[in-house]
């Protein structure tokens, strides 16, 4: 395992500073339009990040969110984000990561998350804990949503219809204040440290979310389904907390889909 975590982090800390590089290119120089800027960065991030694991981990397989994919005969699968946070990179605001996590089955086993920007590097291992820059990190204390700050996140499309919009509502209401910074895999490691004290949002993909997911168990927190239910990397709804307001965001989120059913 700590073989896995420290090779993570070697790769995850080398693609962070490609990002970076990138970021900070004279765009309209170099480039023709912000999409091609991301898919360039992205694509060299991926690669590189696919090349090193073959490299390292010859037997394993991976996913990797710009399409990367190899299948493999043992059932350990890493999960590639080589940017998480796109739209922000594409616009010069500086919220974005990279995000890897080993998975063996349904477990995962080692989640490494990577802000380039400001240097932070997360990483848990399975039952071992969690940090931020190699010290441990802990879920908060606060006990209700009243005093909570808390995260969400929409998809880049199709956000005019999208039922989170009515749980935004609820929940700026009933919180300190709602976030949206644009990385889910950053919201989730920020829970997992305590500047958060929960985060929800509907279809992620397993690559934004499996590495996050461990930092928040890890580190004290509960990751479950709107209902409660056990959150699995194929889940349609991702809900993360210090454990202490869970249930209260979980009865919020249930209520708000219920009034949103009754139109
Ligand atoms: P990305 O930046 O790698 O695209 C936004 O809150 C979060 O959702 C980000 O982690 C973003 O990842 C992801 N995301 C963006 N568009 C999405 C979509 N259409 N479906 C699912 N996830 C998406
Ligand atoms: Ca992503």
């Amino acid at each position: 395992m700590n073989h896995y975590l420290q090779v993570a982090q070697e790769i995850a800390r080398e693609a962070g500073r490609l990002l970076l590089a990138e970021f900070h290119r004279p765009r309209a120089v170099e480039y023709k339009t912000e999409v091609d800027i991301v898919t360039a960065a992205d694509r060299k991030a991926e690669e590189f990040i696919v090349d090193r694991l073959h490299t390292h981990f010859p037997q394993h397989a991976w996913i990797a969110e710009e399409g990367s994919r190899r299948e493999s005969e043992t059932d350990y699968c890493w999960y590639v984000d080589p940017l998480d946070g796109t739209t922000n990179f594409a616009h010069g605001y500086p919220v974005f990561c990279v995000s890897l996590a080993l998975v063996r089955g349904s477990e995962i086993l080692v989640g490494v998350v990577f802000d380039p920007v400001r240097e932070e590097m997360y990483h848990a291992g399975q039952g071992e804990g969690a940090w931020l820059n190699q010290r441990p990190i802990r879920v908060s204390a606060v006990k209700s949503l009243s005093e909570s700050l808390v995260a969400t996140g929409f998809p880049t499309r199709k956000r005019h219809k999208h039922p989170n919009v009515a749980y935004f509502h609820r929940f700026t209401q009933l919180t300190h204040g709602v976030r949206r910074d644009g990385s889910a895999a950053l919201d989730l490691c920020y829970v997992a440290c305590g500047r958060f004290d929960g985060f929800w949002e509907l279809n992620l993909n397993p690559w934004d979310t499996a590495a996050g997911v461990l930092l928040v168990r890890e580190a004290g927190g509960l990751v479950t389904n709107f209902q409660g239910g056990p959150f699995r990397l194929d889940s349609e709804e991702t809900l993360a907390t210090n454990r202490q307001i869970h249930a209260e965001m979980q009865q919020v989120l249930v209520q708000a889909t219920a009034e949103a059913a009754r139109g």
